[in-house]
């Protein structure tokens, strides 16, 4: 079949291939200790579910308008300004259907053939795809381990040239956990200011982060909105994945374009699932304590878990609810290796150990796992005595 270059740059979101994997051997009966999906395993609060069911009941089941209903655009900006510090208007905001169509929608409009994009790695799957698929090029720039893979101005200038567009933070970071201190987002906000340069600040783990870390936008920096735009979600601040309901908010002009790709493809984003998440943002917001309260007990047990097995490291994550450990020392030809590459790991892990995982290749870093803790404690007891189970046995036979 003839496809069009496009659609052939890209590939199918690793995580969902291992995700759908996992999957079929859980349909045959298989017991998977699952760290792969990235969703909080928390149910939606009573309160926006309530409000969804009162919006069906209230039949606004209708088109909205393209950008989203009015009210759910003023409560947005009203809460970013309460909880992170900006100063946005409704005219600034448009909803969209998650924060992954947000970023999709926001590159398509800003990058074309030619246009490079500066991209930390280990990132997050769909950035270089949503990237190449408008056009563009994304240039890597890798974060290191020892610095809690926290992105650093310094090396984004090092590869800084005059096609660069955009630059891609995302803080904390899927994969990695790590967190970009407001300090250093303030050198990459100069940096991109400099430049006449984008600064895409996706936030969607932005109220999972650990101490002593805070909750933070660059959107709270003085003459920020020049050069900021900000990818939201409320995916994971409020267990919402399945509702689909993200939201950018950057300069008028820039809106009214993603405005206008909408308006040609999704058109509103579900009507129900808008009256939902004006109840997110409006509402009481003590159900986030209390997954952040779990979140961080499960990353204890998790990085401690994993570090106490021989030949592996593991940072601890400054956000999220990712694990991120080194497992390179197993791999290769060496005498503790039990597989050629992180791929081949991860596929042996979920075939012999139905451990489910992603591997860090996914993200641009070879001879790392990913691990999502959005499960249980008792679950994550389970996983890690099947990894442990595994990676020791390559130790005994050597
Ligand atoms: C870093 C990052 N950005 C954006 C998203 C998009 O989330 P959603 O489209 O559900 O809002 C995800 C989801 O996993 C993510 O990890």
């Amino acid at each position: 079949m003839q496809l069009t270059n496009r659609i052939n740059r890209i590939q199918i979101s690793p995580t969902a291939a291992v995700i759908n994997a996992a999957e079929q051997l859980k349909a045959k009966g298989v017991d998977i200790a699952d760290f792969g999906p990235g969703e909080p395993d928390f149910p939606t609060p009573d309160h926006i579910k309530k409000a969804a069911i009162k919006a069906i009941e209230e039949n606004r089941s209708k088109y909205t308008p393209t950008g989203g209903i009015m009210p759910l655009r003023e409560a947005i900006v009203a809460w970013h300004k309460r909880e992170l510090g900006s100063d946005y208007t409704a005219k600034e905001c448009v909803v969209n259907v998650g924060g992954k169509h947000a970023i999709f929608n926001t590159v398509s409009v800003l990058i074309q053939h030619g246009d490079e994009v500066i991209l930390p790695a280990p990132y997050w799957v769909s950035f270089p795809d949503i990237i190449k698929y408008a056009g563009g090029t994304p240039v890597i720039v890798q974060t290191r381990a020892e610095n809690g893979f926290g992105a650093k101005a310094a090396d984004i200038e090092k590869v800084i040239t005059p096609k660069t567009k955009m630059v891609i933070i995302n803080s904390p970071c899927n994969p990695t956990g790590g967190v970009v201190t407001p300090e250093e987002y303030e050198r990459i906000l100069a940096l991109c200011r400099k430049h006449n340069i984008w600064l895409m600040d996706d936030e969607c783990y932005s109220h999972f982060v650990y101490e002593p870390h805070k909750p933070f936008s660059i959107a709270s920096a003085r003459d920020s909105k020049g050069n900021v735009i900000v990818i939201g979600s409320v995916s994971k601040t409020f267990a919402m994945t399945g509702w689909r309901i993200g939201y950018t908010l950057a300069p008028e002009p820039l809106i009214q374009a993603i405005i206008k790709v909408q308006s040609q493809s999704t058109s509103n984003p579900t009507s129900i699932a808008q009256y939902a998440a004006l109840e997110a943002m409006r509402g009481t917001m003590e159900t986030v304590p209390v997954m952040l309260a779990e979140y961080a007990a499960r990353r204890k047990r998790i990085v401690e878990g994993l570090r106490a097995i021989p030949g592996v490291t593991c940072e601890w994550p400054g956000g999220a609810f990712y694990a991120f450990p080194n497992v390179s020392a197993h791999l290769g030809e060496g005498k503790d290796a039990i597989a050629k590459n992180c791929t081949d790991l991860a596929k042996l892990l979920l075939e012999q150990a139905h451990v489910a995982l992603v591997p860090g290749a996914a993200f641009g870093a070879p001879g790392f796992l990913r691990l999502s803790y959005a499960t249980s404690l008792e679950r994550i007891e389970e996983g890690l005595r099947r990894l442990r189970k595994t990676f020791t046995r390559a130790e005994a036979a050597s």
